[in-house]
């Protein structure tokens, strides 16, 4: 609640929702939202509305001067009003317990429309039972949607959060720097917005995937402890946790070790928490990625809930199955799942799981149902008494199982074990499951072709730096992820410092010398002039608004939100351009949008 003082304007005297009992025969001049109106035998009740939360305030014939009582008589949903009256307790058995203020009423002596609003497209007042209406059409009348409580609860929560980061930045010793918008193309993995230059006819900026390459010039600057609360612009395929422009809280600092940065973000963290009121116990716990691999076949897995995968190779040694014995020949291992109590799934929900797998690209999901009489399904009725006791299972399980190069199994019985905990409505050991998962590969490898998992300036560990020609993909990195209830919320590492091994990362992800120097140019001539060891992280401050509140997209703790499809609905962008503006940059549309 805003300090009062704060709230009083030339034209209120304080906002409505955090009026009580006590103010009782004090005079206010009140404004606000009609939020709702009802007419009841010659009186009229109003819920007057502002940020701060809802007031009733009633219109009779006793206390309304005449012509007030006739513009009440006519105010209708939305319209914007200007009341003047005294503050009434309410009498026995008219309060309202569902509202803050329902104890009291304002009883209004006069009443001014200071705006008439339109009949509402969509209602901003609704009954406890009336359901949102649909998502579209509330993002087309977003400025009516955005006068929802849950909606300005969450921004101003938000706000808060944001004030909290900067603060605890600054307590330790962190600058707050700005870096463009208008730059450079930037390797995060997505494809970049561009813009096109007016002046240079033909040439384009990029909008900043993220700050990375700035942040480590500002080190090699000597800035020493950078952040900024940033926006990044991604063009990439959008999911619920994805936005096309979002926020960072991006942060960098020189001679640390990723242990300094760990420490730093866990203390933001319980400060976050403490103002969401949500639980952080320090410190968090870590997996190496090689281990969450191993043990729940994700980098980010969802630790509220305990399933881990097995290594059923041994156990299973003896199985006269072809599928499993040519996955083992070629290399590959038996891991699976046992869902205790999992056997009364039926073959339907089985399938469903079973999909879910299938769609990390895995052939399919082995399993098996064992009862007091045996097993069965499509492992199970291979599985000999021996199997079943050494995989460790019993009456009543489910195994799900899956063989083959790790690299396959470990998507898939993730996705299987998250498809089960939901088939099976497995309740969480814990409300809240933070997570670093640590000492990510340097490089994803697929088909022979070589990524970066994070980013191209990651620093490798320093045991691994000799396979970086020979054996790439072995090449452990410096790159941590913050995992919370099974999302990123967070990424970062150690940073290459010096030039001459950033080039060879950077060739051995296929880059020529000429492409490296054109793209990479700036940053190796900025580690040339003596770079601090740096590293840091960059945490999406609209996850953590999500997660925090329990949102179900991040469309719902960002004011003007994108769809997937990357349109803005309510402004109604992006748009076609007139030709005159595209003659003024030099440009030819050879190609439009059909569907508009
Ligand atoms: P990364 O690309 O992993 O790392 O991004 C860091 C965090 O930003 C958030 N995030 C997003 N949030 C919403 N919509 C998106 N499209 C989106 N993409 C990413 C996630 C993610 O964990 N420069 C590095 C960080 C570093 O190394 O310091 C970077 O940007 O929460």
């Amino acid at each position: 609640m805003i300090d009062i003082e704060n709230e009083r304007t030339q034209l209120r005297s304080r906002m409505v929702g955090g009026l009580r009992a006590e103010h009782a025969g004090e005079g206010m001049e009140l404004v606000g939202w009609v939020h709702r109106r009802r007419n009841l035998g010659g009186l009229v009740f109003v819920d007057l509305r502002d940020r701060s939360g809802l007031l009733q305030v009633s219109f009779g014939p006793d206390w309304t001067d005449a012509a007030s009582m006739e513009i009440a008589g006519e105010i209708g949903h939305e319209d914007v009003i200007r009341v003047v009256g005294t503050v009434e307790v309410r009498p026995e058995g008219a309060s309202n317990k569902d509202i803050e203020t329902g104890k009291i009423e304002i009883k209004a002596t006069s009443v001014e429309i200071l705006s008439d609003a339109e009949t509402p497209v969509i209602p901003v007042y609704r009954a406890p039972e009336d359901e949102l209406p649909a998502e579209e059409l509330r993002l087309q009348h977003r400025v009516l949607d955005l006068r929802r409580r849950e909606l300005q609860q969450t921004l101003i929560l938000r706000h808060k959060l944001i004030l909290a980061t900067r603060n605890y930045m600054d307590e330790h010793g962190f600058i707050e720097v700005e870096t463009p918008i208008l730059t450079k193309a930037t390797p995060e993995g997505a494809r970049d917005y561009v813009v096109p230059s007016r002046v240079h006819k033909g040439e384009f900026y990029a909008l900043p995937q993220s700050p990375q390459i700035y942040k480590q010039i500002l080190m090699v600057a000597g800035f020493d402890r950078y952040f900024q609360m940033a926006r990044c612009f991604r063009d990439e395929d959008l999911r619920a946790d994805r936005q096309p422009e979002f926020t960072q809280i991006d942060v960098e600092a020189s001679f640390v070790e990723p242990e300094d940065i760990l420490a730093l973000m866990e203390g933001l963290m319980a400060r976050l928490s403490e103002v969401a009121e949500i639980d952080a116990s320090l410190p968090f716990p870590r997996l190496t990625w090689a281990e969450a691999m191993d043990r729940f076949g994700s980098d980010r897995p969802d630790l509220r809930f305990g399933l881990e995968i097995e290594d059923w190779t041994e156990a299973t040694a003896s199985l006269d199955f072809g599928i499993v014995r040519s996955a083992v020949t070629a290399g590959g291992r038996v891991r699976g799942l046992r869902l205790s109590g999992g056997a009364r799934l039926s073959r339907r929900q089985i399938e469903a799981i079973e999909n879910e797998a299938k769609a990390t690209g895995a052939p399919g999901l082995l399993w098996a149902k064992c009862t007091e009489e045996g097993a069965s399904g499509p492992i199970g009725k291979f599985l000999q008494p021996e199997h079943v006791v050494s995989m460790g299972l019993q009456a009543g399980d489910l195994a799900l199982v899956s063989a083959g190069a790790d690299q396959v199994t470990s998507p898939a019985l993730a996705a299987a074990r998250m498809a089960a905990i939901a088939a099976l409505e497995l309740k969480p050991e814990k409300e809240h499951a933070w997570l670093w998962v640590t000492e990510f590969p340097v490089f994803d490898e697929e088909d022979g072709v070589l990524s970066a998992s994070h980013h191209p300036f990651v620093m490798p560990h320093m045991d691994d730096v000799d396979l970086l020609e020979t054996d790439p993909a072995a090449v452990r990195g410096t790159a941590y992820d913050l995992v919370y209830n099974g999302t990123e919320l967070g990424s970062g590492s150690i940073r290459i410092h010096q030039p001459e091994l950033q080039r060879r990362i950077l060739r051995a992800l296929g880059l020529g010398d000429g492409e490296i120097d054109e793209k990479f140019g700036f940053l190796l001539g900025a580690l040339a002039a003596g770079a601090p060891p740096h590293g840091g992280i960059a945490l999406g401050m609209d996850r953590i608004v999500q997660r925090f509140t329990g949102s179900g997209s991040l469309r719902d703790v960002i004011a003007f939100p994108k769809t997937t499809a990357a349109r803005a609905l309510f402004e109604g962008a992006p748009t076609a351009i007139d030709d005159a503006q595209l003659e003024a940059l030099g440009i030819t549309v050879t190609r439009r949008n059909e569907e508009g």
